[in-house]
């Protein structure tokens, strides 16, 4: 059945190629901007990530007026507000984030009083503040997961005043995404799964969501596709290219689709267990993954079933349950082989997580963003059972 009406949006140019982060200047000329400030962490400097990029800029003739490498594990408003200040000194007219989500968010809220000026990042918060474009931002991912580069939502968090902020809004777009495989291999096999495992949770739950598309729905698809097919092998051989560029490839897809049909109650549960836990979002939502799946069996075993022939299922001759069945049994699968091959655990109680807390988090998930577009209701007692189930 076709959505009464739906809209999609992604302005956001990708381009994909092995060594592309060092050899992608020429996208920048349709700018008009020559003054680019870096924003990334210590761990990406360490690799030795950065100075090929800022070498192929310059021998462009673009410059690179300054950077910034603290931003913490979860991207700050403190940070957010220092490197807005540090950019606007130096004289920077555009933003180039090189990380994972953390450094992504960061740059995405730092550009709104970069190019508005003032040092209120918090006044952004919540949807659709801006009335135009902000400048020129560009994003190379370092890991396969978040789909940040491709999503119009930030999130910081304010730990003075101990608060999450949410921004969304469409100018919060990068202009360009360079997916370059080489920037990924030295991910660690642990991450490497968790992150693809965020990755294949935003396909999934977008995919299954009240507000998919068939767009969203041909995006979706295709990165439950590639993630199947590529994250062991991604985990178990770093080295492996084709594979990191499928899975960030996958990634930018599923960040596509959950972009512009969200999430649902997987990702409620993992907020709550990352904010009460610190469990990382990969491992909370690959655990979650199939509990969440079950908790919306009845409701939409049709399109978890259509799931299954993207999971490399043959459910030729099956009914719809028990294709849908198939598929919430893959995802199990997949995660045994991530636990083998990354180690990821596949049990709550293998994260810190308390038992005792369970009930408190049942009760948070339901007050979380993301449960208003899981396709059914999300009530305290019934997530509990899963919660429990999971643990
Ligand atoms: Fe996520």
């Amino acid at each position: 059945m076709l959505p009464e009406f739906y809209q999609f949006y992604h302005p956001t140019k990708m381009i994909f190629g092995e060594g592309l982060s060092c050899d992608f200047a020429h996208e920048l000329e349709e700018l008009n901007v020559k003054n680019y400030f870096l924003i990334s962490d210590h761990v990406i400097q360490d690799l030795g990530l950065l100075n090929d990029i800022r070498h192929g800029l310059q021998q462009e003739g673009f410059t690179i007026t300054g950077q910034f490498l603290d931003v913490p594990q979860d991207a700050s408003l403190a940070a957010v507000k220092e490197v807005s200040r540090q950019a606007s000194e130096s004289g920077a007219q555009g933003l180039i984030a090189i990380g994972g989500g953390s450094v992504i968010d960061t740059a995405k809220a730092a550009n709104f009083t970069f190019s508005e000026g003032g040092d209120l990042v918090e006044d952004y918060s919540g949807a659709g503040t801006l009335t135009r474009p902000l400048k020129p931002l560009i994003v190379i991912p370092t890991t396969a997961g978040t789909g940040s580069e491709c999503t119009n939502v930030a999130v910081v968090y304010d730990v003075e005043n101990k608060a999450k902020l949410a921004f969304a809004d469409r100018f919060l777009l990068p202009d360009i995404a360079v997916l370059d495989p080489l920037m990924t291999r030295s991910l660690p096999p642990g991450l490497t799964a968790s992150t693809g495992m965020d990755a294949l949770t935003h396909a999934v739950e977008s995919y299954i969501g009240i507000d998919s598309s068939p767009h969203s729905d041909a995006l979706a698809g295709a990165a439950v596709k590639l993630i199947f097919n590529n994250i062991v092998r991604a985990t178990e051989s770093g080295d492996d290219l084709e594979a990191r560029g499928a899975m960030l490839i996958a990634a930018n897809l599923a960040g596509t689709a959950f972009s512009h049909s969200m999430v649902g109650c997987v990702h409620s549960m993992a907020h709550v267990v990352g904010a009460a836990f610190r469990v990382p979002h990969g491992i909370a939502n690959a655990i979650l993954l199939p509990h969440g799946l079950e908790y919306n069996f009845e409701e939409c075993m049709d399109k978890i079933a259509l799931l299954a022939p993207f999971m490399g299922v043959d459910i030729s001759g099956l009914s719809v349950d028990k294709a849908a069945e198939k598929a919430v049994e893959a995802v199990r699968d997949l995660n045994k082989s991530l636990n083998r091959a990354g180690n990821i655990p596949i049990r709550l109680r293998d994260t810190g997580v308390t038992k005792d807390s369970l009930t408190a988090l049942a009760e948070a998930a339901v007050e979380d963003g993301t449960s208003i577009y899981n396709p059914r209701e999300v009530v305290a007692e019934e997530i509990l059972v899963h919660l429990k189930n999971a643990y």
